[in-house]
């Protein structure tokens, strides 16, 4: 059922990244967003299309539909639903119908979604976000589901120091020695964090080139429409010569998409150099680097887990040099995000 409450629901009308393209077949699928419950199918054509979940007629949820041809069959009384909405009820077949029907694009290996403006024609959809694509290569795609609210989540990722505590490979040694530069404009914020890398597990050693004792930055911007970090991270190492750039570096995006007031989603695409020639980096590096992510997400994802207050007001927390930003973040997420449209 769809949440008019949930606080996250003016967001919608906001491109979100919600789901692999190669999770969704014929088989519908529900799934949340912003508190609206959808119902999420691809058509024999291969479009694919985003309902409200619940059919107006008994409440029955489409998710337990069946796709025939370009249509959605209700399984209660097989009512026909079309991507764009349209209703046909083979016992009233003059009676025009309605369900509600959301935007959907494919990019990316991504399918976005989005609740169509008030006043909006459905081609009038903005662009998709965009993000520095460089000369790196995507090395896929992750999804984490979070038990806590979107600005809870968000101040997870907007801040490093926990990396020295949290984190197994990507992070800083000592937060004390860490230098941090914010950069704040009206629509996103940026941070820059350098300092000693912290001591990691070697076992990569032969193909990346990243050492306990090389410098590590960390240099990320955050934006609010929808809400979504870059983090573009690169070690330096000392040498007789100076400070020189390591080859290895990776570049993090990730999507920070509110399903319900408590729960949020994480969609993170990670980007690398080729660290092996020809085929070998697909095969080899790309799903090392994914698995090395996945699970520093899931080391994020489980610290939230433990937090004993919820509550996102930041008003009673005491906090530190790099929660400064925390305060940045909120007040965009609630003008750029939350927004009156
Ligand atoms: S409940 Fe869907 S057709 Fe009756
Ligand atoms: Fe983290």
């Amino acid at each position: 059922m769809a949440d008019a409450a949930c606080r996250y629901r003016s967001g919608l009308r906001h491109w979100h990244p919600l789901l692999p393209s190669r999770r969704l077949g014929r088989r519908p699928r529900r799934q949340l967003l912003c508190g609206q419950a959808l119902v999420l199918f691809r058509t024999a054509s291969g479009q694919a299309a985003a309902l409200a979940e619940v059919c107006p007629h008994r409440r029955m949820s489409l998710a337990a539909g069946t796709v025939r041809g370009e249509q959605l069959l209700c399984a209660y009384h097989g009512w026909r639903f079309a991507a764009d909405g349209s209703i046909s009820c083979p016992l009233m077949p003059a009676v025009a119908l309605q369900q509600q029907a959301f935007q959907v694009r494919e990019a990316d290996g991504l399918i976005w979604v989005r609740r169509p403006g008030k006043s909006e024609q459905p081609h009038e959809a903005p662009p998709l976000p965009s993000w520095p694509r460089g000369d790196l290569l995507p090395a896929g795609l992750t999804l984490h589901t979070v038990a806590a609210p979107l600005e809870v989540t968000l101040d997870n990722f907007t801040e490093t120091e926990h990396t020295t505590t949290i984190h197994q490979v990507f992070g800083f040694r000592d937060p004390a020695a860490v230098t941090l530069r914010l950069e704040l404009e009206p629509a996103s914020t940026r941070v820059w964090n350098s300092g000693p890398q912290k001591a990691f597990p070697r076992l990569f050693d032969a193909f990346i080139d990243i050492r306990p004792h090389d410098h590590f930055a960390n240099d990320w911007t955050t934006r609010f429409d929808p809400p979504l970090t870059v983090f573009e991270q690169t070690w330096q190492t000392q040498g007789r010569g100076g400070w020189r750039r390591r080859r290895f570096r990776l570049r993090v995006v990730v999507f920070f998409l509110p399903l319900s007031d408590t729960t949020t989603q994480l969609t993170t695409l990670l980007y690398t150099p080729r660290v092996l020639p020809g085929p070998l980096h697909g095969w080899l590096a790309a799903p090392i680097a994914r698995a090395i992510m996945a699970y520093e997400l899931r080391l994020d994802v489980k610290a939230l887990a433990q937090l004993a207050d919820l509550n996102p007001d930041l008003c009673a927390r005491t906090l530190g040099p790099f929660d400064r930003v925390l305060l940045e973040n909120r007040r965009r997420l609630q003008m750029i995000y939350l927004g009156t449209e």
